[in-house]
């Protein structure tokens, strides 16, 4: 009995391992899909703007308030909060959920958006 629920934990043990050993990867991999796809228009770094605002401090603010960049009206207008899901959304296609936005993207994939979306919680929250 004793041996049975040892066993029962250390696969618990053994499951959450992976899970962080995958998010993990997923967060390298977000890194990747970042540099390549977003960091020539964006930073993470608070103050530093680029042709798109710095993505410092996403997570929770509103769409087109970042103080000192130069949003387009749509952006504004939207008033959308950033958090995983209205980023996913965004990400899979701008000019649908903000039509008329400056950021002309073309879109990512559903796995690059999750693990950009997660490596950019992890640093730019
Ligand atoms: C070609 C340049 C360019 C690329 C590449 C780009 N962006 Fe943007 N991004 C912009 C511009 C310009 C804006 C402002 C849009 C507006 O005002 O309509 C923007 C706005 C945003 C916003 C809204 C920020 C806010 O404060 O409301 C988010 C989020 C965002 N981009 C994320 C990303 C991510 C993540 C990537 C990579 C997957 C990416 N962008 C790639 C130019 C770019």
């Amino acid at each position: 009995m004793f041996l049975r629920r040892l066993s029962g934990f250390g696969a618990a043990v053994f499951a959450i391992a992976q899970a962080a050993a995958a998010s993990e990867r997923d967060l390298a991999s977000g890194e990747r899909v970042f540099r390549n796809q977003c960091m020539g228009c964006h930073s993470i770094e608070q103050g530093r703007n680029r042709a798109g605002p710095t993505l410092h401090g996403l997570f929770g603010r509103v769409s087109g308030t970042l103080v000192g960049f130069n949003f387009s009206e749509p952006m504004r207008e939207a008033a959308i909060e950033w958090d995983q899901e209205t980023l996913d959304a965004f990400l899979a296609d701008p000019e649908t959920l903000v039509p008329g936005t400056r950021m002309v993207f073309w879109g990512l994939r559903p796995d690059d958006r999750r693990r950009v979306v997660a490596y950019l919680k992890a640093v730019a929250e």
